[in-house]
C-alpha cells in the first residue's frame, strides 16, 4: 500500500468513525437515552448508586439490575434507614397518625392478612395529604415510610416535566417499575396538584398522555398492594377528580389549635427547660403552623445563646474570652419568644390574654 492509499484509509476510517458517534449521539438525543446525559451527573448517579449499595446490602442485587431511568430517579429515593422522622416526632397529630397506622401501614407490613378477603381489605392505592403550609404533610410522609420499613420516593411532578421534558413519559415508566423492585414503596408526590390538576382542553399535548400513562399504571398496583402513592398538596380543590378517586383516602392536615400546639410544643421544646407558663405561649401563637412554631422556638433560643455569648464569651473590646467554664445556658423566658414574634401579633395577641 503507498502513502496516499494509507492516508485515504486513514482519513476514510476517521470519516466513518465520527459519522458513527454523529449518529449514535442524535439517535440518543432523540430517542431519549439518559446515558448523553453530562458526566458530572452521571458520577454523581454511580456515587450514589455505591452508596446506597453499601448502606443497605439487602437491596444489593436490585440495585444492581436497574435501567439508566431507573437509576436517574434514585437521587429522590430515600430507605428507611436514611430516614430519621418518626410518628413520635409529630405533634397534635394522633388521629391522622392512628389511622395511618392502620389503613396504610399494616397492609404494607402484612399484605397477606389483608388479601384474606380479596381486595376488599387492601391497602389504599392513593393517600392524599392536604392542608396549609408547615403543617407536617411531608413530615407525615416520611414516619410512614419508616414505621413501615417502606423506601421513599420524593418527587416534586414539576423536576421530570421541567428537566427531562421529552423523556418524561419514561421516567413516569421507570418510577413505577423502580417502586414494584423495591417494595414496600411509597411514592410521595408533593405538590401533586401542579401535575394532577383538572384536565382541559388546553393541556399540553405531552401532559395529558403522560397524566394518562400515570393513571394506567396506578391502576397496575391494584395486584401489587405493597406501593404506595402518597400526594402532598395546598389546593385541593385543584386536582383533577378522575386523581382524587385513586386517592380514597384524604386527610386534612389544618393549622394547628390550642391543644396541637401545646403537643408540638412539649415537642419542641422537650430538652429545654422554660421558667414560664407554657399556656401564654400556646395563646400567643394562635394561626401559627407547626413550621412557624418550630421557627420560633429556633430564634428563642438564639435569643438566650446570644445574651451568653455576649455576656460571657466577648470581652470590652469584642474580643473572645479565654473561656474553658462549663457552658450553662438559663432557662428560655416568654420574652425570648415574644422577641421574635411580629409586633402586631404581640400586640393583638397582648389586648387579649393575661400575660401575668
Ligand atoms: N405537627 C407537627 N409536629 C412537630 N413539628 C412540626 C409539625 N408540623 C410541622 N412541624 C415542623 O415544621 C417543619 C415543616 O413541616 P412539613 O415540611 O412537614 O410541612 P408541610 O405541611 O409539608 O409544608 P408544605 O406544604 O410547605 O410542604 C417540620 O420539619 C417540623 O419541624
Ligand atoms: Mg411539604
Amino acid at each position: 500500500m503507498n502513502r496516499s492509499e494509507a492516508f485515504k484509509l486513514i482519513s476514510e476510517c476517521v470519516l466513518l468513525s465520527t459519522a458513527s458517534f454523529s449518529v449514535y449521539y442524535l439517535l440518543s438525543t432523540f430517542l431519549g437515552d439518559p446515558s448523553h446525559r453530562n458526566n458530572d451527573e452521571k458520577d454523581r448517579t454511580a456515587k450514589h448508586l455505591s452508596n446506597l449499595k453499601s448502606k443497605n446490602p439487602e437491596l444489593k442485587k436490585v440495585l444492581s439490575s436497574l435501567s439508566n431511568y431507573e437509576k436517574i430517579l434514585l437521587a429522590y429515593l430515600i430507605t428507611p434507614n436514611d430516614i430519621t422522622i418518626s410518628f413520635n416526632d409529630i405533634g397534635g397529630l394522633d388521629d391522622v397518625v392512628d389511622d395511618l397506622r392502620e389503613s396504610v401501614i399494616l397492609p404494607l407490613v402484612y399484605p397477606q392478612l389483608f388479601q384474606q378477603y380479596g381486595t376488599l381489605l387492601a391497602a389504599p392505592k392513593g393517600v392524599l395529604l392536604y392542608g396549609p403550609p408547615g403543617c407536617g404533610k411531608t413530615m407525615i410522609a416520611k414516619a410512614l415510610a419508616k414505621e413501615s420499613g417502606s423506601n421513599f420516593i420524593s418527587i416534586r411532578m414539576s423536576t421530570i416535566m421541567d428537566k427531562w421534558f421529552g423523556e418524561s413519559n419514561k421516567l413516569v415508566d421507570a418510577l413505577f417499575s423502580l417502586a414494584n423492585k423495591l417494595q414496600p414503596c411509597i411514592i410521595f408526590i408533593d405538590e401533586i396538584d401542579s401535575f394532577l390538576r383538572e384536565r382541559s382542553s388546553t393541556d399540553h399535548e405531552v401532559t395529558a398522555t403522560l397524566k394518562a400513562e400515570f393513571m394506567t399504571l396506578w391502576d397496575g398496583l391494584i395486584n401489587s398492594g405493597r406501593i404506595l402513592i402518597l400526594g402532598a398538596t395546598n389546593r385541593p380543590s385543584d386536582i383533577d377528580s378522575a386523581f382524587l378517586r385513586r386517592m380514597p383516602k384524604r386527610f386534612n392536615i389544618n393549622l394547628p389549635n390550642s391543644e396541637q400546639r401545646e403537643k408540638i410544643l412539649i415537642k419542641l421544646l422537650s430538652d429545654i427547660e422554660i421558667e414560664f407558663n407554657l399556656h401564654q405561649l400556646i395563646d400567643l401563637t394562635e394561626g401559627l403552623s407547626g413550621s412557624d412554631l418550630k421557627e420560633l422556638c429556633r430564634n428563642a433560643a438564639v435569643n438566650s445563646t446570644r445574651e451568653y455569648i455576649r455576656k460571657h464569651l466577648i470581652d470590652k473590646n469584642g474580643d473572645l474570652k479565654d473561656n474553658n467554664k462549663k457552658i450553662t445556658l438559663r432557662p428560655l423566658k416568654l420574652n425570648d419568644f415574644i422577641d421574635s414574634m411580629e409586633p402586631d401579633r404581640v400586640m393583638k395577641m397582648k389586648a387579649t390574654i393575661d400575660l401575668d
